[in-house]
């Protein structure tokens, strides 16, 4: 496995078939947050397999933002995806530990990801705790509290466990 930290930008056109996989049109038919408006990525940790094929990624989005009213510097988690040839291997896993290391080269004050239920225990296993307060974003349409998915904080910093975050922006 060969793991990258590429901009935002730069790392779309790289993972976009891996989205397509992960993600295809009648799936994404179907999920709860298909009307959600997302952030765009600031980071990508991008995981190749052995023979150069992209099998994994992870958005990074740092966003400056409020806990309970005070500023607060977050690094949001988003779009983590894995080939599904390739699950159960230590792809996500390999991408967030990557991650967290960004986000702590940045600064940040904790993590923030959006997840699925079955999806809380390997979050779970890599430091990741949920968050029982409220997440405010924004949206096109105005205001939004994000409670349709479990929030999961990475400690750094701080370790916000209630309360309110505010993302001051989209989602991610
Ligand atoms: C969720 C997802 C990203 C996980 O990717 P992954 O590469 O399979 O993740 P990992 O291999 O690191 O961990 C998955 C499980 O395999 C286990 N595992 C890791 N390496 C292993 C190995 N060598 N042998 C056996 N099990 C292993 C992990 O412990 C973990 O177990 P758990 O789910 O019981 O906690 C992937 O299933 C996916 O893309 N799903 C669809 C999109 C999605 O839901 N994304 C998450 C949005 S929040």
């Amino acid at each position: 496995m060969r793991i990258e930290v590429l901009g935002g930008e730069e790392g779309w056109p790289i993972v976009e078939a891996l989205d397509r996989e992960v993600y295809p049109p009648e799936y994404m038919a179907t999920v709860i947050w298909k009307h959600v408006v997302w952030a765009h990525a600031d980071k990508r940790v991008v995981v190749w397999d052995a023979d150069g094929r992209v099998v994994g990624h992870a958005g990074l989005f740092f966003r400056d933002g409020t806990h309970d009213g005070a500023a607060v510097r977050m690094c949001g988690i988003g779009g983590v995806m894995t080939s599904a040839s390739m699950r159960k291997q230590g792809v996500a896993s390999a991408a967030m530990r990557r991650a967290a290391g960004a986000m702590a080269a940045h600064g940040a004050d904790f993590g923030l990801l959006f997840c699925e239920q079955h999806n809380v225990k390997l979050y779970g296993s890599l430091g990741w705790k949920i968050f029982a307060g409220q997440v405010h974003c924004t949206q096109p349409t105005g205001a939004m509290i994000f409670d349709m998915m479990p929030n999961m904080v990475l400690p750094l910093r701080r370790a916000p466990e209630r309360g309110k975050i505010d993302l001051c922006g989209l989602p991610w």
